[in-house]
């Protein structure tokens, strides 16, 4: 028999990592489930957005996507099959609460009370996102995450599903990279819902924060033993040049994209220059709030998919910097993100240098491409296996290096709706047929199985 690293050479073993590791997929509520008026889910607010002509690329939405809300017992099913111990999927907030004031849908929390069942009676452990961008759309009525009151119904809704879910899901990821909530929704309005006002998205920013540092302690209220943390999106920064304007952009990008986070999740405020740089941008923070938001996690949640070059840009808000497109040469996915393995090494060492979390997760790694069907109803994607490869590799190192990473969930367990690019973009290691909602595992998706099929 083949084995990976003959099929990938270089490929690590599954032996190289801990025999607890864990090894998952990750997807979130919007992209898969589908079902979008049934059973008491509302309006969120990439159904306002998507409806809204010009805001995605097909012009479709998640309304149906892969019906996952009706099929997930055979993608369990899939995911048990290729041997995953752990499976991140995220809990639509629209679901569970109806409106301001209501009370909890029952059927909502029924669906994800059979969903982590189904995972649990498959051997796959599960981690539950709380929040990956789909806000009930009568929250963004009433102002959105800019304004204080959305922490407050965030934490109703928290506390619905750790009081229904808690007694067998015990690891909670709070949000999905805030800076994509607060930044590609408010400031650059290509997400939900569309918004372009920097002031607008550092206070959403704020709130999210704080809506995560206030989750912690309920949650851990609500589940014994639970173990929570926050995903973020990351990547390590590269200058454009060794010019002192370059290299100056991109330590101002920087303060933005991984201090603005980092910094008072670990107990250090906003960094005081990027405070001096956005001037009266800055959000409206109240006392006590950066304290909570520097409440102690378990676990730091790292998505991470390509380096980012940055050059210095006069005139480029907000901060004269501009992230280039990748160098002339480089490997890249079909998004136009730029293949380095390296890059993940980097970043994992770089956050363990910064704040030592105790333990790390990859909670997002994939890479798209323009996957097809052949005659024979395989799907040959050699470039996702590699990077697959690559990335296990880089992690593999990272560690070897001291740096805690526990477990690894690959972007993603199917194809899915890619936001503003609808169905175009195809990350899964299964091929989903839109038409039919007929799955296929990719030669990805074998490898990975093969992978975790070796002895630990
Ligand atoms: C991440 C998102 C995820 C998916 C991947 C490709 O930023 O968290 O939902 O869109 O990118």
């Amino acid at each position: 028999m083949t084995t990976p690293d003959q099929i990938e050479p270089g490929a690590p073993a599954r032996s190289d990592f801990a025999r607890d590791f864990l090894w998952g997929c990750a997807t979130s509520s919007y992209q898969i489930e589908g079902a979008a008026s049934e059973d008491g889910r509302v309006e969120s607010i990439w159904d306002r957005f998507a409806a809204t002509p010009g805001k995605v690329r097909d012009g479709s939405s998640g309304a149906v996507a892969c019906d996952h809300y009706h099929r997930w017992e055979e993608d369990m099913g899939i995911a048990r099959d290729m041997g995953l111990n752990a499976y991140r999927f995220s809990i639509a907030w629209p679901r569970i609460m109806p409106g301001v004031g209501a009370a909890p849908n029952q059927q909502g929390l029924d669906f994800y009370s059979r969903l982590v069942d189904g995972m649990l009676e498959r051997g796959i452990q599960p981690w539950a996102t709380l929040y990956h961008w789909d806000l009930p759309q009568y929250l963004q009525e009433r102002g959105g995450w800019a304004e204080r009151d959305t922490v407050q119904r965030y934490l109703e809704f928290v506390d619905a599903v750790t009081r229904r879910l808690g007694d067998r899901v015990q690891h909670w990821i709070t949000h999905n990279e805030p800076w994509c909530t607060a930044i590609l929704g408010n400031f650059e309005g290509i997400h939900a819902p569309g918004l372009t006002d920097f002031r607008t998205a550092l206070q959403v920013c704020h709130h999210v924060l704080l809506s995560h540092g206030k989750a912690v302690p309920l949650i851990r209220n609500n589940v014994p033993g639970a173990r929570v943390g926050i995903s973020l999106s990351l990547h390590p920064l590269r200058a454009a040049s060794d010019s002192a304007a370059d290299r100056a952009a991109m330590e101002r990008h920087d303060g933005l994209r991984y201090r603005w986070f980092l910094d008072p999740l670990h107990g250090r405020g906003y960094p005081a220059s990027t405070l001096e740089q956005i001037g009266d941008a800055a959000p409206v923070v109240h006392e006590g709030d950066m304290e909570a938001i520097a409440v102690a996690t378990d676990f730091m949640g790292v998505n991470y998919y390509f380096p980012e070059t940055v050059a210095d840009a006069p005139g480029h808000e907000p901060l004269d910097a501009r992230v280039l497109p990748p160098p002339a040469g480089a490997e890249t996915t079909a998004m136009g993100w730029e293949v380095a393995p390296e890059g993940l090494g980097e970043l994992l060492g770089r956050i363990h240098a910064d704040y030592a979390p105790q333990e790390l997760y990859i909670t997002e790694n994939g890479s798209c491409y323009d996957d097809e069907v052949l005659a024979d109803g395989t799907v040959n994607d050699v470039q996702r296996r590699r990077y697959l490869a690559r990335h296990l590799g880089a992690m593999k190192d990272a560690i070897a290096a001291g740096v805690p990473v526990k477990g690894y969930f690959a972007w993603s367990l199917v194809d899915n709706f890619e936001w503003a690019e609808g169905y175009l973009r195809r990350f899964g290691l299964v091929h989903i047929d839109y038409k039919t909602q007929q799955r296929r595992l990719k030669e990805s998706g074998k490898w990975y199985r093969a992978f975790l099929r070796q002895p630990t």
